[in-house]
């Protein structure tokens, strides 16, 4: 019987296990939701070790469906990206709760290194901007201030690290690695350099020691500890979760591009071997490494996708499921003016303001339920919009945008997406890309598939279209509208 692989699929808001047969059939999967801690406003947490025996969890209900540990081939592990761990390496227990990406309590210290001048340094050498978003500045506040973390690295014990990270130093019982896709986010991977870099973890105020050392994204991770799952298990790929979508969405060439719309939307456009750069306030990344070579993507993240609806339906109550936002809007010809901003956590790309908050504009007493689902939804055009136009103005004109994760599996949304752009829009009919594409590197880390190439045409399942039918003029009247509110955020 042929062996399967599992992929560890971390989310935001759930972590999830998936079973996957070599040929990229999905053959099960295992959920259960994480806890968000919000002990502030702007702040936002995990619980590292409830992270860590949920995967458990997960895992081993699709170890038991696979019919044992020596029926599964490999394990790939993708992630959200960004959020920080900090832990001992002696005791392998979590030393603070860990800092999410959408934590924005380093704003001020983005601030000052933004005001010293360094951000055209930093932006040349990592592809990144100075803003709290990734890892690096919530590495350095968690060592000033949390005490134990502190502490620990006083005595040469602390080790950080991001999810990926985490999950393999509890997996193996104690390899502390971190591929280069989830390292490119942390400020302190130059775009060019091998390893961590001493100048910018001086920068940053990150102990080097402390870190991981920088790996491929598809090879031999090591293996899980017996205990675990009867048997072990070798770890094969590790990816960062919008690099592991832009690869299960097969955008292996040059200018290919992708947009999942998870918790977060996160646009990625393959720009090959050379390093990105960007004049338009986009991020260069490593999408992947295969023997030590990088191959780059130039990345627009939007911090509130998924999340505007789950709050609609869970703080505001105005939804009883998240689906029931296409009903709303199929139930009206037009939002009746309403537009909403979703800068809960501040906005991303293009735009780069932390400290912005969320709008819903054109308020009136038409407004009901069915306007403020439909905004919501609109939203997501808009802010792909955006990024749109600073991937043209950078050189990378999007011909057709490929969408997934959860939410594109909204035809409405995707309609829409596809009616703003004035672009084609693809989806392919099993839109967790994020999980495929690390199945597809732990694939060829385990030697099932000799390239990406092989792995995604051997994988890769079939795809459906969208095309744009909207007038001019009610683009043009939507975009005002947008930019209008976009003002007040
Ligand atoms: O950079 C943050 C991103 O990795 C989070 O992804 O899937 O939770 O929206 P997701």
């Amino acid at each position: 019987m042929t062996k399967k692989i599992l992929v560890l699929d971390e989310g935001t808001t759930s972590t999830r296990a998936m079973l996957f047969g070599p040929d990229g059939s999905p053959l099960g999967s295992a959920q259960h939701e994480l806890t968000q801690h919000y002990p502030a406003p702007g702040r936002v947490e995990h619980d590292a070790t409830e992270i860590w025996h949920r995967t458990l969890a997960c895992a081993r209900e699709m170890v038991e469906k696979a019919g044992g540990a020596d029926k599964i081939a490999c394990i790939g592990i993708t992630n959200q990206r960004e959020t920080v761990v900090a832990w001992d390496r002696n005791s392998g227990e979590p030393l603070s709760k860990a800092l999410v990406w959408q934590d924005r309590r380093t704003a001020d210290f983005c601030e000052r290194l933004k005001s010293a001048g360094h951000e055209a340094e930093v932006q040349k050498q990592t592809g990144l901007l100075l803003d709290p978003y990734f890892s690096g500045t919530k590495m350095r506040w968690l060592v000033e201030n949390e005490p134990a973390v502190k502490a620990a690295s006083d005595v040469g014990t602390l080790a950080l690290g991001t999810i990926e990270s985490w999950l393999v130093y509890k997996l193996t019982g104690g390899a502390h690695i971190s591929d280069a896709s989830n390292a490119s986010r942390t400020l302190l991977l130059p775009l060019g350099g091998a390893q961590f870099d001493d100048g910018l973890c001086e920068l940053f105020g990150v102990p080097k020691s402390a870190l991981g050392e920088v790996t491929d994204n598809a090879g031999d991770f090591g293996v899980t500890l017996r205990e675990l799952f009867g048997a072990p298990i070798p770890i094969t790929g590790l990816v960062g979760d919008q690099q592991s979508a832009t690869i299960g969405q097969g955008c292996l060439t040059p200018g290919e591009t992708k947009a999942t719309y998870g918790t977060g939307a996160f646009v990625l456009a393959n720009k090959g071997h050379d390093i990105p750069s960007s004049e338009h306030r986009l991020l260069g990344t490593v999408l992947y490494q295969g023997s030590g070579k990088r191959t780059y993507a130039l990345e627009g993240s939007v911090f509130v996708a998924g999340s505007l609806v789950q709050w609609l339906r869970d703080s505001l109550g105005l939804l009883g499921t998240a689906a029931e936002t296409e009903t709303l809007a199929r139930s009206i010809d037009d939002s009746g003016g309403v537009v909403i901003v979703p800068a809960m956590s501040g906005l991303g790309a293009p735009h780069w303001q932390p400290e912005a908050r969320g709008v819903i504009a054109g308020l009136s007493f038409a407004t009901g339920r069915a306007q403020i689902a439909r905004a919501a939804l609109e939203a997501m055009a808009h802010q792909t919009y955006d990024l749109a136009e600073a991937f043209a103005a950078d050189g990378a004109k999007w011909t057709s945008l490929k969408i997934d994760g959860g939410m594109s599996a909204n035809d409405w949304m995707a309609q829409d997406i596809s009616n703003l752009l004035d672009l084609p829009v693809e989806r392919p009919d099993f839109v967790e890309t994020t999980a495929l594409g690390a199945a597809m590197l732990a694939a060829k880390g385990a030697g099932l598939a000799a390239s990406l190439d092989e792995a995604s045409q051997t994988m890769r399942g079939a795809v459906g279209s969208f095309e744009p039918s909207m007038s001019g003029d009610v683009r043009q009247a939507r975009l005002a509208g947008w930019r209008k509110a976009l003002t007040a955020a």
